[in-house]
């Protein structure tokens, strides 16, 4: 489970569009033509609400971004950038993110779609380029695993009503961790979120440590962090997102798990979301993290879709 809430980039990256890209055909031999639009074309506007769940990144982030269509709907989006954007490579690493957005595009569209995506991202210098499909997405996975991209994680996403009321614990505490203990927070996190089978969370708090300071404080403002005590010693870490009524991140000092601890800090989580209105918890759990996922079965959470993170990277960046 992890959360890296997107952020504004620092790096004051200007809106420079391919005009290459621009309502050009980019396969020549195929029937259906692929094109791709910059975010600057003024054609691209009419195929804009149909991708707009995917290019709220780019427009919250201020970033670059190109919709590829086959003339008549938006195939996928290509937005670019520079970390902090995934916080997947150090700050400053200039990155891609592809998304797909028809669910069930014609296998050559798809092709065409994967291989001209990557070249755009690289054309605009990214050493790290990432996907996140659907399980059920074998077309699209298959042609991007192809092109040389890896799994770097396979997740499942949890979900379940907040209908009944959570008993606070009595023998645990929590206290919310002020702005200025968050280094400590994050310190704690890398500790008891060991184990978790998540090399996409180790390498958020790999950098999440870096971020500059304003960022640092907009992660916060976006998250609830809370240490779990018990008799004065920190034995949990925790933190979620009222807004989204989401538990992002739990875990338990690897030394006292199987021992309660983490049943304990879930409903306490689980009470906090609900006191602050939300209808549902969800959360995101490596299918491979057992303890985990018996945890939050044993809760009432249910799978409700298999995301799968695709990543291509320069190895010599
Ligand atoms: C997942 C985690 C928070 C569970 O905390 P914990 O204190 O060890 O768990 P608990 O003792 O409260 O056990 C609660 C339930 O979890 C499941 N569970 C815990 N450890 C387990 C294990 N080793 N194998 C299988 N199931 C396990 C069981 O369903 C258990 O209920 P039961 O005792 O009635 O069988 C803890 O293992 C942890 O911190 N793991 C690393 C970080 C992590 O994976 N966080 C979640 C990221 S999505």
């Amino acid at each position: 489970m992890r959360c890296w809430p997107a952020c504004p980039s620092v790096h004051g990256l200007s809106f420079t569009p391919s005009l290459k890209y621009t309502h050009r055909n980019l396969n020549a031999e195929e029937i259906l033509l692929l094109k791709a639009f910059s975010h600057t074309d003024a054609e691209v506007k009419s195929f804009l609400p149909q991708a707009s769940n995917y290019i709220e990144l780019a427009k919250m982030m201020n970033l670059p971004f190109w919709v590829f269509t086959d003339d008549s709907a938006p195939l996928g989006v290509v937005t670019t950038g520079k970390e902090p954007i995934q916080l997947l490579a150090p700050i400053g690493t200039p990155i891609a993110v592809i998304d797909l957005v028809q669910k069930r595009p014609r296998p050559t569209m798809v092709k065409d779609f994967v291989s001209q995506s990557l070249k755009l991202a690289l054309e605009k210098d990214a050493k790290l380029v990432t996907v996140e499909l659907a399980s059920e997405e074998k077309d699209a996975i298959a042609s991007f695993l192809e092109n040389g991209f890896a799994v770097l994680a396979d997740t499942f996403i949890m979900s379940r009503q907040l209908d009944q009321e959570y008993t606070p614990d009595k023998y645990l505490q929590f206290r919310v961790v002020k702005q200025d203990e968050l280094p400590k927070w994050l310190e704690l996190a890398t500790k008891f979120l060991s184990g978790s089978e998540d090399v996409v969370m180790e390498r958020i708090l790999e950098n999440v440590g870096h971020l500059p300071d304003h960022l640092l404080a907009m992660y916060y403002s976006t998250e609830t962090f809370y240490f779990a005590f018990e008799n004065g010693q920190r034995i949990g870490i925790l933190n979620f997102s009222p807004t989204a009524g989401r538990i992002s991140n739990i875990g338990v000092d690897p030394s006292r798990r199987g021992q309660g601890y983490g049943r304990r800090i879930m409903l306490f989580g689980l009470q906090q979301l609900k006191a602050a209105g939300c209808p549902q918890a969800k959360l995101r759990v490596h299918i491979d993290n057992k303890p985990a996922l018996n945890l939050y079965k044993s809760l009432g959470f249910e799978v409700t879709r298999q995301l799968k993170l695709l990543i291509w990277e320069n190895k010599n960046a």
